[in-house]
C-alpha cells in the first residue's frame, strides 16, 4: 500500500508495511452526512395550472398539500414549503418553491424579477451566515434552489418570450432543467419536433441549461444519453391502477390510459432518476460552486473586496478592509467639506438676497419720503395762498367798514344841518 497524495515538491511516496486504517474515511464521511441528514431545494417555474404541484407529487411519491393558485394575481409571487422526508436511514429536508401566477399578467415585463429576487435572497442569507463572526453553518438551513425545473407548455411550437427571458436571466444563478409539462397533450412526431425545436431557440438564445455531468466514469454514460433526451416530456398524476401485478401511477383518457412510469408513454423516469437517483449531489454541488460563488464572487467585489491590488500582489482581507476605512474616511471629509462650502454658498446668497431687499425698502422708504415731502409742501403752499386770500379779504372787508362808517358820518352832520336850518326857519 502507498499514498500518494501530495504531488508537489518535498513530497515523497512512503509505503506502508500494515494497516493503518484512514481508507475508512469515505465510510466516516458518509455516516456523517447520513446523520447529519441533507437537504434539496427544487424551484418549479411555470404557468399556472401547467402541473407544478401534480408533478412534485409525482416525483416524490407523496400528497403535498397545496391549493390551486389564482389566476388573477397582480404580480409574480413564490411560495415556498417545507417537509421532511425519509427514505431508508436517510433524512432529506425537502423545499419546493412554486411560482404563482406567473405569466397571467398582460405586461409580462417583468415577471422573471420576483423569481431572480428569491435566488438571490436564498444566497444572501447563506452569504450572511458565511460572514458571520459565529457561524453555525452545518445548523444553517440551506435554502439556495439547486434544481429549477422549467415548465414549458406544451404548444408544440415554440418557446414563448417569456420562457426565453425568464430563463435567460435564471441560467448564471440556477441549474435550469426544462420540461415539457402536461406532454400528453402533444403527438409522437409533434414531440420530437418541438424538442429540436426548444433546444435549437435555447442555444440561439444563449441560455446555458444544466447538462447532467459526464466526468465522473460510473455516471457518464447515462448521463450523456439523458442529455441528449432534453427537454423531458413529463405527465404527472398521483392516480394509481394495478396493472400486471404492479401498482402504476396513470392518467385516463375516455380513449384510454397512460403511464407516468412507463418510458414509451413519456419522459418521467427519466426525470426522476436524472433528478433524484443520479445528479443530486451534482446539483447540489453545482449549485455551491458555480452559482453561489459567482453571487459571492460579485457581491463581495460589489463590497470593494479584492484578491490582488492594482499591481496583481495579493491584497489581504485586513488591508482590504483598511484600504475601504480610508477610502470611506476620505469621502466622508469630502463630504463634510462639501456640505460647508455648500453651507457657506448658501449664506452668501442669503445675504446677498438680505442686503438686495434691504436696498429695495430704504429705496422704497426715500422715494415714500419724498412723495410726502411734495405733498406737505403742495399744501403748505395751499395753505400760504389760502393764508394769502384770507388776508386780502380781510383788509378789503376793514376797508370797506371804514367806507362805510365814513358814510355814516358824513350822513348824520348833514341831517344836523338841516334840523338847525328847519329850527332857524320858524317851524318850532
Ligand atoms: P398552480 O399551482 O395553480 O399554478 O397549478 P399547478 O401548476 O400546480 O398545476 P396542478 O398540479 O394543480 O394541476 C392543474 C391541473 O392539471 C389539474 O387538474 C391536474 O390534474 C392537471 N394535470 C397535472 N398534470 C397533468 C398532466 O401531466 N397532464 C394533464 N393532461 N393534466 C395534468
Ligand atoms: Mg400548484
Amino acid at each position: 500500500k502507498c499514498f500518494k497524495s501530495f504531488q508537489g515538491e518535498g513530497c515523497r511516496t512512503v509505503p506502508l508495511s500494515g494497516h493503518v486504517g484512514f481508507d475508512s474515511l469515505p465510510d466516516q464521511l458518509v455516516n456523517k452526512s447520513v446523520n447529519h441528514g441533507f437537504c434539496f431545494n427544487i424551484l418549479c417555474v411555470g404557468e399556472t395550472g401547467l402541473g407544478k404541484s401534480t408533478l412534485m407529487d409525482t416525483l416524490f411519491n407523496t400528497k403535498f398539500e397545496g391549493e390551486p393558485a389564482s389566476h388573477s394575481q397582480p404580480g409574480v409571487q413564490l411560495k415556498s414549503s417545507t417537509y421532511d422526508l425519509q427514505e431508508s436511514n436517510v433524512n432529506l429536508k425537502l423545499t419546493i418553491v412554486g411560482t404563482v401566477g406567473f405569466g397571467d399578467q398582460i405586461n409580462k415585463e417583468d415577471s422573471y424579477k420576483p423569481i431572480v429576487e428569491f435566488i438571490d435572497a436564498q444566497f444572501e442569507a447563506y452569504l450572511q451566515e458565511e460572514l458571520k463572526i459565529k457561524r453555525v453553518l452545518h445548523n444553517f438551513h440551506d435554502s439556495r434552489i439547486h434544481a429549477c425545473l422549467y415548465f414549458i407548455a406544451p404548444t408544440g411550437h415554440s418557446l414563448k418570450s417569456l420562457d426565453l427571458v425568464t430563463m435567460k436571466k435564471l441560467d448564471s444563478k440556477v441549474n435550469i432543467i426544462p420540461i415539457i409539462a402536461k406532454s400528453d397533450a402533444i403527438s409522437k412526431s409533434e414531440l420530437t419536433k418541438f424538442k429540436i425545436k426548444i433546444t435549437s431557440e435555447l442555444v440561439s438564445n444563449g441560455v446555458q441549461i444544466y447538462q447532467f455531468p459526464t466526468d465522473d466514469e460510473s455516471v457518464a454514460e447515462i448521463n450523456g444519453t439523458m442529455n441528449a433526451h432534453l427537454p423531458f416530456a413529463v405527465i404527472g398524476s398521483t392516480e394509481e391502477q394495478k396493472i400486471g401485478n404492479k401498482m402504476m401511477k396513470i392518467r385516463q383518457y375516455p380513449w384510454g390510459t397512460v403511464q407516468v412510469e412507463n418510458e414509451t408513454h413519456c419522459d418521467f423516469v427519466k426525470l426522476r432518476e436524472m433528478l433524484i437517483r443520479v445528479n443530486m449531489e451534482d446539483l447540489r454541488e453545482q449549485t455551491h460552486t458555480r452559482h453561489y460563488e459567482l453571487y459571492r464572487r460579485c457581491k463581495l467585489e460589489e463590497m470593494g473586496f479584492k484578491d490582488t491590488d492594482p499591481d496583481s500582489k495579493p491584497f489581504s482581507l485586513q488591508e482590504t478592509y483598511e484600504a475601504k476605512r480610508n477610502e470611506f474616511l476620505g469621502e466622508l471629509q469630502k463630504k463634510e467639506e462639501e456640505m460647508r462650502q455648500m453651507f457657506v454658498q448658501r449664506v452668501k446668497e442669503k445675504e446677498a438676497e438680505l442686503k438686495e431687499a434691504e436696498k429695495e425698502l430704504h429705496e422704497k422708504f426715500d422715494r415714500l419720503k419724498k412723495l410726502h415731502q411734495d405733498e406737505k409742501k403742495k399744501l403748505e403752499d395751499k395753505k400760504k395762498s389760502l393764508d394769502d386770500e384770507v388776508n386780502a379779504f380781510k383788509q378789503r372787508k376793514m376797508a370797506a367798514e371804514l367806507l362805510q362808517s365814513q358814510a355814516q358820518q358824513a350822513g348824520g352832520s348833514q341831517t344836523l344841518k338841516r334840523e338847525k336850518e328847519r329850527k332857524n326857519s320858524g317851524f318850532l
